[in-house]
């Protein structure tokens, strides 16, 4: 993991700061997310995300190519019908299980369209959403469509042989490094939010064939 070095854009001194005080209980899959973030969301009711398993690993490391295995879940397990979601998780072909290592096993994206919320579908060459044609490319950043930003991501760790998902992300992309910050609702900017971690991108994720 490669938190603390590069450059980048404005916010990276933001980032910084942060990881700081964060990147050692971001190791162990605990952030410590700062409070202004999700003073500043109004997506408050996401703070509150609750861990959910996706199933065992072997459902996602068969995947080759760029094929992000859809993985269901129930957010809320006192109201499934309502609070059922789609991840969609992608094998990188790297070994580590932490999930902001570079040589991360895994990159979980949400399929929550960052526009308005309509669900993206993978495509193979990245994500498409149906409703008003935002498409991005196999990271999840936006390249084109209404969308303001990236899709968000789904912090995750190993448990038992299961994939567990743990908190959702959004994410800011810049070249091969991800800032992660206080999940927005579809269709706010990152604006004004301090990341509250940041990473490398995996460097194998388009590798495996
Ligand atoms: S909701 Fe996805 S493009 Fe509008």
């Amino acid at each position: 993991m490669s938190n603390q070095s590069g450059t980048g854009r404005m916010t990276r001194r933001g980032a910084l700061s942060v990881i700081t005080v964060g990147v050692g209980t971001a190791v162990a899959g605990a952030i410590a997310v700062p409070v202004a973030g999700y003073v500043a969301s109004p997506a408050a009711e996401e703070e509150t995300f609750r861990p959910a398993s996706v199933g065992p690993i072997s459902r996602f490391t068969a995947e080759r190519g760029f094929e992000p295995t859809a993985a269901p879940f129930v957010e809320d397990p006192a109201q499934p019908l309502t609070s059922s979601q789609l991840a969609y998780v992608h094998h990188t072909g790297g070994t580590s299980p932490s999930w902001l290592d570079r040589d991360a096993m895994f990159v979980v994206f949400s399929n929550r369209c960052t526009h308005v919320g309509c669900p993206a579908q993978a495509t193979g060459v990245g994500f498409s959403c149906p409703c008003h044609g935002s498409q991005f490319d196999q990271r999840g950043d936006r390249i084109a469509g209404p969308a303001v930003r990236p899709l968000d991501r789904f912090q995750w760790e190993i448990r038992d042989g299961e994939l567990w998902i743990t908190q959702r992300w959004s994410v800011e992309i810049d070249g091969d490094r991800v800032a992660y910050f206080p999940v927005k609702a579809p269709g706010q900017p990152l604006a004004g939010q301090v990341p509250a971690a940041d990473a490398l991108y995996p460097a194998v994720t388009y590798n495996l064939g």
